[in-house]
């Protein structure tokens, strides 16, 4: 335990002040025809309590980067510190089918060390802040697909990290679910005063959610250019000022989709 202590003071010191900082990350792959650059000379902060969205077209290298930050793989030059260890969601909920909603998100307490008698009132509390009451004895597949990421979301927080990375969480549910669980993750956010970095392909997502959209080029991925997002919260996908930001967004998106050819 001292270890990990230790270990996350020392990056929080190399974060200098960051919930996450990224300097001059490049990472190239393996592969039969040489190696493939998929991210160039990335250089991003995310600043405590900031929400930033990361867009690009598909195949950019958004999961790339997301994964270096995660520390689940190494970049080829540059260097990555985080404030603590992450936590992380995906597309897909990664929930435990033969656990109850509550037992997964027990598991990510018990690996957090917090001690058995404290679990089940601390999961409850996180049931509840992703308004899944009652929830707890239930398993995965009976729940529907919005449940589930709202359980894979209390799982994230069980985790109790200062940042949060999400990988495309959203992008399998339907619209309506969708737009509700942006509202819960804003609120969320809101509460918690986390550091979020969330990647996405859709751009009105980027700006419905986002203090800061940064767009990523193709192939290789570098960053293209950012904007701040000044419409107060809480917004709502079609509110005018998030359509407006997302043409404009869209625009420059089509143009490096053009630049590079498919995708
Ligand atoms: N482990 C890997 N080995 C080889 N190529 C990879 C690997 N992971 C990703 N890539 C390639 O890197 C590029 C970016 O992928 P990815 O980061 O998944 O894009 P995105 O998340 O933006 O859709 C793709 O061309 C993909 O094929
Ligand atoms: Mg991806």
């Amino acid at each position: 335990m001292a270890t990990i202590l230790a270990k996350a003071a020392d990056s929080a010191a190399v974060a200098d002040g960051k919930a996450t900082r990224i300097e001059h990350v490049s990472k190239s792959f393996a592969t039969p025809a040489g190696p493939q650059l998929v991210l160039d000379d990335i250089s991003l902060d995310v600043a405590p309590g900031e929400f930033v969205t990361l867009l690009g077209a598909s195949g950019c290298g958004k999961s790339t980067l997301l994964n270096l930050v995660a520390g689940l793989d190494a970049p080829s030059a540059g260097s990555i510190a985080t404030d603590g260890r992450p936590a992380l969601m995906f597309q897909e909920h990664a929930l435990f089918p033969w656990l109850t909603a509550g037992k997964n998100i027990e598991l990510a307490l018990k690996l957090r060390g917090v001690p058995k008698n404290e679990r089940r009132d601390r999961a409850e509390e996180l049931l509840e802040l992703v308004r899944l009451q009652g929830a707890y004895g239930k398993r995965v597949h009976e729940l529907s697909g919005g449940m589930r990421q709202r359980v894979a979301l209390a799982r994230a927080l069980a985790q109790d990290a200062r940042l949060l990375l999400m990988d495309e969480p959203f992008a399998a549910l339907d619209a309506i679910t969708r737009d509700v669980l942006h509202g819960e993750l804003t609120r969320i956010w809101e509460e918690t005063h986390l550091s979020v970095l969330f990647v996405t392909h859709n751009v009105r997502e980027a700006v419905r959610l986002a203090q800061r959209v940064v767009l990523l080029s193709s192939r290789p991925g570098r960053i293209a250019r950012e904007w701040t997002v000044d419409i107060p919260q809480p917004r709502r996908i079609e509110d005018p000022e998030v359509a407006e930001l997302s043409v404009e967004i869209t625009e420059q998106l089509r143009g490096e989709i053009r630049r590079h050819g498919k995708d």
